[in-house]
């Protein structure tokens, strides 16, 4: 019997063809849950070029997939700004599979527009990182915590965060506090629910290639006349070079963690951010 065998895992930000969410239902599947996929529908000039060419149906395209792995799979769309969806979508799942056992909380603002010093940034910026970053994911354990006590069968939490949770940069502070927040979030959920035995703990992972789609870098390929792709090329060797392991991560790296923090092996671990970034830093 596969390790979450019996168990139905809900993943947010699950759609990109090379993202984080996608490779952590892949592997939860390929343990044994049963998965719950989420993500916004997203207009075509916000979606990496990759996907494009090859036909990609973001979380459509994820479920069959997860099918083929032998899981059943249930793709909601929602969009994590609005807060009755985000209600909908956790009783949507309990419902459909009777019970909610993993929640990963992925998703997060499209990248690039908050890339500005704070004497600059937008109000409007500063709230949506706020919103989707973090407040989507208090709403998520609020709503999936409900229904996790009252299961009374324990649980898992596994909070997405950054290296950005961790240490400030110029030009990031939307992204940054979003992600500092997380932390925080976890770390008081963890105490709530430990009586309850439903584990809460974060991931901080360095730079990712995972070919999201970022403004900024459209912005910096349209300027310099090169495509999004070699921008994408340039800058994950300029990460490699900083890496003590000599690379950057890939998804499935993300994903390896996450399911372990998701797996009962990890019952005695709870508030904790684990940093997975090849050596990077340390704290
Ligand atoms: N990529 C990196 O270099 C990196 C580095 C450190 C941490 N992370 C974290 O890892 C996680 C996954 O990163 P990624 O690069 O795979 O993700 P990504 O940037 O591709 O975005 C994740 C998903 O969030 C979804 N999303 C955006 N707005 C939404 C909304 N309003 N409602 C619902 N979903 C919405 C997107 O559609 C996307 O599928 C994120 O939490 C990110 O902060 C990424």
């Amino acid at each position: 019997m596969s390790s979450l065998s019996g168990k139905v895992a809900l993943i947010t930000g699950a759609g990109g063809m090379k993202g984080v969410g996608r490779a952590v239902a892949l592997k939860l599947a390929s343990q044994g849950a049963d998965i719950v996929l989420t993500d916004v529908r997203r207009p075509s000039g916000n979606l990496p070029a990759q996907e494009i060419k090859a036909g990609w149906k973001s979380i459509e395209s994820v479920a069959r997939e997860v099918e083929l792995l032998g899981r059943k799979c249930l793709p909601v769309w929602c969009d994590l700004l609005v807060g009755e969806q985000i209600q909908s979508l956790i009783q949507q799942a309990a419902t459909h599979f009777g019970h909610l056992d993993i929640l990963v909380n992925n998703a997060r603002a499209i990248m690039g527009e908050e890339r500005v010093p704070i004497t600059e940034l937008a109000e409007e910026v500063w709230q949506r990182f706020l919103a989707i970053n973090t407040t989507a994911a208090f709403l998520t354990i609020k709503y999936a915590g409900q229904i996790m006590i009252k299961q009374g069968t324990g649980g898992r939490i596994v909070n997405v965060a950054s290296e950005a949770s961790k240490r400030g940069r110029p030009r990031m502070a939307a992204y940054v506090s979003s992600k500092f927040a997380l932390i925080g979030l976890a770390q008081c959920a963890a105490l709530e629910l430990a009586p309850h035995r439903i584990t809460v703990n974060s991931v901080c992972p360095g730079s990712i290639n995972s070919d999201r789609f970022n403004y900024g870098e459209a912005a910096d390929a349209a300027a310099r006349g090169m495509t999004i792709e070699q921008v994408r090329a340039e800058y994950i060797a300029s990460v490699a070079r900083n890496v003590p392991l000599g690379r950057i991560a890939e998804s499935e790296d993300v994903a390896n963690l996450v399911a372990f923090l998701a797996s009962d092996e990890a019952n005695f671990i709870t508030g904790q951010a684990y940093n997975i970034n090849g050596g990077t830093t340390f704290h």
